[in-house]
């Protein structure tokens, strides 16, 4: 056989696993093609869940999660103010059910997120006392993380420290601890969580002069001999108005480093942003008016098309750089639990995420599936 028929044989052989590992029964829906198994060699696939997910609550989602993801993000329920909840008491009812939800559906966690000025439990909002910030820092993270280390794959051990200029984010940490409490939480969660990947993780980190601040946080870090494995990108942009070449120039720069790169909420936004709003700030808020909302009643084919082609774009630079790329998690499952409902303005009907409200995929998640296929080809 010569040469060129042999290379014949081996893609149409490729193409056929490939094809074969597309076709996952989900209940009542029929058969559709995997997330998690066209790319499989590629780089984890995750959802951020909730707890009505978590506890499934329907069905319908349960299958669909365990259909498509082998990661998942909680939402919310392993933030601070849901796991420790009195100045000497934690509650982790909820983050083991995400941990059990997990391990029925062999899915890894990340764990999200141990030090974030939002969503503080109430007694540290607004704390002067900065020996108390350092206790609570202190045994949160050494408490959490050792409590999950083997349990869950990875953590975002500090969550958007950082500025849109690259400085460091006055936060209740930076103020009591200062500068080196970044990297003194990594070195907290390296001796609790010795077998968890650690990350640093952050909005608009993709964007020049954030991105500087990214990359001198990770060399501080790792100048300081303490382990950071991955930087997460969160992803919240705009269909149509993604911003290629700065996500490329990231995973170009952040790899360059010898850390993983993540993109952990991806989501694309369709609607329009009040004052030209972009990122994840979630203190950005603007007043509901009905331009704001114009797709109450669906979403016109010619916005899905934008929407399919960014998605299409940005899975397409995902696999260029596959082998620099740990992770993409969808900042959720379906359309219709998107926290881009109600931000930056309550009350909207936004299409962020590849299914839609009744969970069926939309023209986009084929788009998606058809970058791993392209790639596979080749
Ligand atoms: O838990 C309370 C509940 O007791 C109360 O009844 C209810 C009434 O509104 O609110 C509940 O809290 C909500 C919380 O989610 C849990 O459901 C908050 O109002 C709501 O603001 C909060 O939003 C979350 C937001 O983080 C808070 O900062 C979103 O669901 C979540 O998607 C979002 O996730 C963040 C990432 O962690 C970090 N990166 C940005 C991303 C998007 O903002």
């Amino acid at each position: 056989m010569n040469k060129s028929i042999v290379t014949a044989v081996l893609v149409l052989f490729c193409c056929g696993l490939r094809a074969q590992s597309l076709n996952v029964e989900r209940p009542g829906s029929g058969s559709i093609p995997s997330l998690k198994e066209v790319f499989r060699d590629d780089f984890l696939i995750g959802a951020a869940l909730n707890m009505s997910e978590v506890e499934e609550r329907d069905p319908a989602v349960s299958a669909l999660i365990a259909s498509q993801f082998n990661t998942l993000t909680p939402e919310n329920n392993m933030k601070a103010a849901f796991l420790h909840p009195g100045w000497d008491r934690y509650d982790f009812v909820q983050a083991d059910e995400v941990v059990g939800f997990a391990m029925r559906h062999h899915m890894k966690v990340n764990g999200h997120c141990l030090i974030w000025h939002s969503q503080l439990p109430a007694y540290m909002r607004g704390m002067q006392d900065a020996d108390s910030v350092r206790r609570y820092f202190t045994d949160h993270i050494t408490t959490v993380a050792g409590r999950y280390d083997g349990k869950v794959y990875s953590w975002d051990v500090v969550n958007e420290a950082l500025n849109e200029d690259g400085t460091l984010r006055k936060s209740i940490f930076q103020r009591s601890l200062g500068d080196n409490y970044i990297v003194e939480a990594f070195r907290l969660a390296q001796k609790a969580a010795p077998h968890t990947q650690l990350y640093y993780n952050d909005y608009n980190i993709e964007r020049g002069s954030k991105r500087e601040g990214a990359v001198a946080l990770v060399k501080k870090i790792q100048a300081a001999g303490v382990r950071i494995d991955g930087v997460g990108i969160q992803g919240h942009w705009s269909a149509g108005r993604v911003p290629l070449e700065d996500i490329e120039k990231s995973i170009q720069e952040f790899a360059a480093l010898g850390v993983k790169v993540m993109f952990t909420e991806l989501d694309l936004s369709v609607l329009p942003s009040p004052r030209g709003h972009g990122g994840a700030d979630v203190s950005d808020r603007a007043a509901y008016e009905d331009q704001l909302n114009p797709y109450v009643n669906g979403l016109p084919d010619s916005v899905q098309a934008v929407l399919a082609q960014s998605y299409a774009q940005l899975f397409g630079l995902f696999m260029k750089y596959r082998d620099k790329i740990g992770r993409v998690t969808f900042w959720g499952v379906d359309d219709g639990q998107s926290w881009l409902n109600g931000f930056p303005v309550r009350g909207r009907t936004n299409y962020p995420l590849l299914f839609d409200r009744q969970l069926r995929p939309k023209p986009a998640f084929y788009k998606v599936i058809g970058t791993a296929e392209r790639a596979g080809v080749m």
